[in-house]
């Protein structure tokens, strides 16, 4: 009973006819450059993958050449580890060197890979907007404590009733209105930012899905047809039986 479903996203890529709404996409990518990259790495998207959803080449481009996150690489000289700008088929690096530097710095706790976390999770672009959006992070209710007091959250964790086991390690990423200015004028109010940024971890997890969607309306269409013509064909084969 605490545990509670995704709320419904409301994204245009839902549904058997859903597509993409690159605006929005877009807005949702720079939610994730702008936060959620600090924790997270986007391990299979490249940054040329931008092309997909509308960026210019040039904007490919700079947007590699800008990111504040660098690609781990060698000192050729020392040899010692280093960083180097991204370029366009670099993918989305994580900020941290390894898996015990990401835990030191998230309170022994691992911030995943977000490039499939919209598939892996079940109901996965409405459970991203639930879990970061305005209606996830919240007072932990004094009747769950009182029923299991083994729940309650420990320091360092948060209390989210999206996540599986209710207390999270992330803490709120979308904390205020405003906090990302968006270049299309949209207003970004939580609730947006939030569904923005499931919009564009839906389209990390399944860029072809727009095609995956038109390839099944085709399929259901010939199969319409198919099923006249078989039913054709079978009162033609059978015309002159009693
Ligand atoms: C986990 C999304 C920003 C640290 C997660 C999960 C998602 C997510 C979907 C997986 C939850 C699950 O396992 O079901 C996002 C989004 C962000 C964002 C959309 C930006 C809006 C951040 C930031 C940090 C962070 C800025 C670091 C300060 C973590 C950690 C976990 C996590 C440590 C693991 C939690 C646990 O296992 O208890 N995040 N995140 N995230 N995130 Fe984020």
């Amino acid at each position: 009973v605490f545990h509670l479903h995704p709320k419904d996203a409301e994204l245009s890529s839902a549904g058997f006819f859903g597509k993409f709404d690159n605006r929005q996409v877009q807005r949702g990518f720079q939610v994730f450059k702008e936060v959620c990259a600090a924790c997270h790495s986007l391990k299979y998207v490249a940054f040329r993958d931008l092309a997909e959803i509308g960026y210019s080449e040039a904007e490919v481009k700079a947007i590699a050449g800008q990111w504040v996150i660098e690609q781990p690489s060698v000192n050729p000289d020392t040899g010692e580890a280093a960083t180097r700008k991204n370029v366009a088929s670099d993918r989305f690096p994580s900020p941290f060197a390894n898996e015990v530097a990401a835990r030191a710095a998230n309170n022994n706790a691992l911030p995943p890979d977000l490039s499939l976390i919209a598939k892996a999770r079940h109901d996965g672009a409405n459970y991203v907007y639930s879990l970061v959006g305005p209606d996830g992070y919240r007072p932990q209710p004094a009747a769950l404590v009182k029923e299991f007091p083994g729940a309650k959250t420990p320091p360092g964790l948060h209390y989210n009733p999206y996540f599986a086991n209710l207390n999270i390690a992330m803490p709120p990423p979308l904390t205020a209105d405003g906090q990302v200015t968006y270049t299309d004028g949209t207003k970004a109010t939580r609730d947006q930012m939030s569904k923005d940024v499931s919009a564009f971890l839906t389209w990390t997890a399944e860029p072809k899905l727009e095609s995956r969607h038109g390839a099944g309306l085709a399929a259901v269409i010939f199969i319409a047809i198919f099923c006249f013509l078989a039913w054709g064909a079978y009162q033609n084969v059978w015309r002159d039986v009693k």
